[in-house]
C-alpha cells in the first residue's frame, strides 16, 4: 500500500466527470487499498478517486455509526449510484481537497445506494444522517462537483473554532 497525494481545490481534475470502472482487477484493488491508507492518514470521513488524481468511479465512506475501528467503518463503493433519497438535512460539510473551509449544504436525510464491491459484486446500502451526507458528497466528486459550489454559506472563523472543539472535521 502507498499513500497518495490528495489534490487541492484548483486542480482541474477535481472538476471532471470520472469514468465507470469496468475491470475489477489488481490495479483497482491497489487503488482502493491506497485510498484507504490515504484516508486514514488524512483523518477524513470520505475520499473519492478523483481526489487522488484517478478519474474512476470509486469512493470510500467512513460510516461512524458502525462498530469497530476506522478500518471496520470504511465502505468501499465502486460505480455507486443513488437510487432513492428521502427527507432533508441542513448542516456543515468540509472536504480534504478544500482544507479549512466548511459550508452549509442541504442533503437528503436518507439515501439508498447501489454499488459494486472491489470484486464486482453488486450490493445496496442505506445511509442516514452524516453517512447520507458523506455518500452524496463523495458521489458528487465523481461528477466533478465540489461542496463549495452547493454551499448556501460558509462558516465564519468563530464557528470554525467552535467546530474544532467539538468534533473531528
Ligand atoms: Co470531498
Amino acid at each position: 500500500m502507498a499513500l497518495r497525494n490528495i489534490l487541492r481545490d484548483g486542480e482541474k481534475s477535481l472538476l471532471k466527470t470520472s469514468r465507470a470502472v469496468t475491470d475489477y482487477n489488481a490495479r483497482l484493488h491497489q487503488l482502493i487499498d491506497d485510498m484507504r491508507e490515504t484516508l486514514i492518514e488524512a483523518e477524513g470521513l470520505g475520499l473519492a478517486a478523483p481526489q487522488v488524481g484517478v478519474l474512476r468511479r470509486v469512493v470510500i465512506v467512513v460510516d461512524t455509526s458502525r462498530e469497530g475501528t476506522v478500518e471496520d467503518q470504511m465502505i468501499e463503493l465502486v460505480n455507486p449510484e443513488i437510487i432513492a433519497r428521502s427527507g432533508e438535512q441542513v448542516g456543515h460539510e468540509g472536504c480534504l481537497s478544500v482544507p479549512e473551509v466548511y459550508g452549509i449544504v442541504e442533503r437528503p436525510q436518507l439515501v439508498k445506494i447501489r454499488a459494486f464491491d472491489r470484486n464486482g459484486e453488486m450490493f445496496e446500502i442505506y445511509g442516514e444522517g452524516l453517512t447520507a451526507r458523506a455518500f452524496c458528497h463523495e458521489i458528487d466528486h465523481l461528477n466533478g462537483v465540489l461542496f463549495t459550489s452547493l454551499a448556501t454559506r460558509f462558516l465564519t472563523a468563530d464557528e470554525l473554532e467552535e467546530l474544532r472543539k467539538t468534533e473531528r472535521p
